[in-house]
Order: C-alpha cells, then structure tokens, then sequence
C-alpha cells in the first residue's frame, strides 16, 4: 500500500511505492496522471530535469487535494550541470519549474558529466565533460543547508564508485536509484547500498518498454496463484527486499494495481531470485563506449572521483 516508507540515513523517510514520470507525458495525459495518482493514495513522485516535463507537473501539483508537507518530491540534476559553480542554479531551476520551495530528495541522475551546452538525452562523445564526482557532490552538500533540499542522494553508481566516494563525503547519500526488476536484480549492489546506510529505489521495477519481465513464465505463474498481476509481483518482490519502487503508468486501473502488493512466500523470494538475466533497460555504453565503466566496474578507470 502506499503508506509503506523507507527510513534514509537522515531520519527522513521516503514513500516506498512513488509515481515514475519519465515519458509520463507520450499522450499529454501527464497533468491528469498526477492528478489521480495523488487521489488514488501516491505521494512520492519521481521527476528529473532531463525528462522535460516538470512544467507540466508543477502545474499539475497545485491542483491536488493534499498539503505540500504530505508529498515527496524527487528530481535529479542532469549531467550538463555538474559543474560546481552550476549546481545551485539547477536546483532552482528545478524548483521554478515545480513550482515548489523546496525539494524532499535531489539525486545527481548519472556519475557522469556533460558539457553545459548539452541539453537533449542524445549527445556525442565529444560532449562528455570530466567533472570529479565529488566537485559536484559538495556542491550537493551545499544545497542541504539551504532549506531548498530536505536530503540529497545518487543514481545510476556502482559499487566501486560509492566506496571511493563515501569516506570523502560530508554527507553520505541518502540514496541510490538504479534499475532494479527481476531481470536485473543488482545483488551485490544493494547489498553494498544497504550497509553503507544508502537506500535504494528501483526505476525501470517493471522492466520498462524493453525488458520483458512482465511476460515472464514464472512471474506470471505467482502472479496467477496469488490472484494478482505481474506488475505487483515485481514490484512486491523489490518491496520485500526493503526497496523502494517508482513504476510508471497513465493508466488509472494501473495505476490502482501497483499500489497494492501481494505476499510472496519465501519459496517465490527465493525462485524469483533465479530468474536473473543482467538485461538492463537503461546503459549509455550502448551508444557511448567511453561511458562503460558507468555499468562495468572492470572497465572503471575511474578519472570521475
Ligand atoms: N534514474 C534513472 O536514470 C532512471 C532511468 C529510467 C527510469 N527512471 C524512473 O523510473 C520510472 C519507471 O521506469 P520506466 O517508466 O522506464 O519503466 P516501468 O515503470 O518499469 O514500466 C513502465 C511501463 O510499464 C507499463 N505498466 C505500468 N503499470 C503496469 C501494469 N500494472 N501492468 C502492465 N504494464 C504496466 C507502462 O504502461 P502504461 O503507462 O500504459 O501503464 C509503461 O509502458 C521512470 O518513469 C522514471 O521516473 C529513472
């Protein structure tokens, strides 16, 4: 149900079930989107800069039935602005888009960097910046001071990333999101997330446009045996491994059933487990080869912290 929450390393606490927003907007259904997502119980929302319709949805968020201090609003700073002397403008200008005063959680939405002058998704190799991880993280840390951020967090970071990063940190992250459904179950990583006291939150938690975990054999089998679909088994397994999902839908039957979850038994815990293929929606290094180490720890040559 949506009153579930994950407790961060800051004694804030975030809605576990959130509404995803990227191409929320395909058939300009997003405003409504939001509208009965809230009406139907979700608080946690899950913006980015980069996705191009935060207008759309601060809009949206002044029309709905519920008091600021009940929403939890996440964006991400996009790349081409990872530049410290960058940072602070992005905040805001997230928050101008909005329409808020104040952000619960702003994540760096990938570890690497463009140049400013990028500000489409699709960009060449050329245009990759070499900004340190952590000139922009204290940057972040600068923010959280402000008022204009309750806590501040990461996404798309491997492993090897976070280990060189966090004795560094003023502020540990309070989260990392990163692409987690039965396919890409990201083990280690969560693992490594939880005792570093990092909370995850799974995007892509039904596999997205690309990975077919929705037609999974043995996902539908739990899904048919515990009367449910196989959208709430994907996402209730991510649930009980203590992580936070933000599936997207405009479609309001939809939207009603990933709020609800069902039980799995230990037994399905543990089959689901087996059904990992390491088949990502989401990998820049599928167009950008520079950018492997993004998702390839072996290939990190780490020029980044
Ligand atoms: N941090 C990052 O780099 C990053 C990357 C990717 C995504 N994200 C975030 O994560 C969110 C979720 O990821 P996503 O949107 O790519 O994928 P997703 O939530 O895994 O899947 C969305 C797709 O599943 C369909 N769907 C939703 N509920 C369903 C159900 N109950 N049964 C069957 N199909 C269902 C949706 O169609 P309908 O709309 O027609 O229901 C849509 O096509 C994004 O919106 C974004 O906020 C973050």
């Amino acid at each position: 149900m949506a009153d579930k929450y994950i407790e961060l390393n800051n004694s804030e606490r975030m809605p576990a079930i959130g509404l995803g927003t990227w191409r929320g907007d395909e058939s300009g259904l997003l405003a409504q989107t939001i509208k009965t997502a809230v009406g139907l119980g979700y608080r946690h929302i899950d913006c980015a800069k980069i996705y191009g319709n935060q207008v759309e949805i601060g809009k949206a968020l002044t029309e709905v039935d519920v008091p600021r201090k009940d929403l939890y609003i996440v964006s991400k700073i996009y790349e081409n602005r990872h530049r410290p002397e960058l940072v602070a403008g992005a905040l805001d200008d997230i928050l101008n888009e909005l329409q808020l005063e104040y952000l619960d959680l702003l994540l760096m939405h990938w570890p690497h960097a463009l140049k400013p002058e990028v500000t489409t998704m699709s960009f060449d190799s050329s245009d990759i910046d070499n900004v340190p991880i952590m000139d922009t993280w204290r940057a972040m840390e600068d923010l959280v001071s402000t008022g204009k951020v309750r806590s501040i967090g990461v996404s798309n970071f491997n492993q090897a990333i976070l280990e060189k990063m966090i004795p560094q940190c003023r502020i540990v992250p309070a989260v990392n999101q990163i692409e987690i459904h039965p396919y890409n179950q990201a083990k280690e990583l969560v693992k490594f997330c939880k005792t570093s006291g990092i909370a995850v939150t799974g995007y892509c938690p039904l596999g997205g446009t690309r990975v077919n975990v929705m037609n999974d054999d043995f996902i539908k089998h739990v899904a048919e045996a515990h009367v449910g679909t196989p959208a709430q088994v994907a996402l209730s397994w991510a649930l009980a491994r203590g992580i936070a999902v933000i599936p997207k839908s405009t479609n309001e039957l939809r939207l009603k059933q990933n709020l609800h979850q069902v039980t799995l038994t230990s037994d399905e815990m543990r089959m689901i487990g087996k059904i990992e293929k390491q088949e990502r929606k989401v990998d820049p290094a599928r167009e950008h080869k520079e950018l492997e180490w993004v998702f390839h720890e072996d290939k990190m040559v780490c020029p980044v912290i």
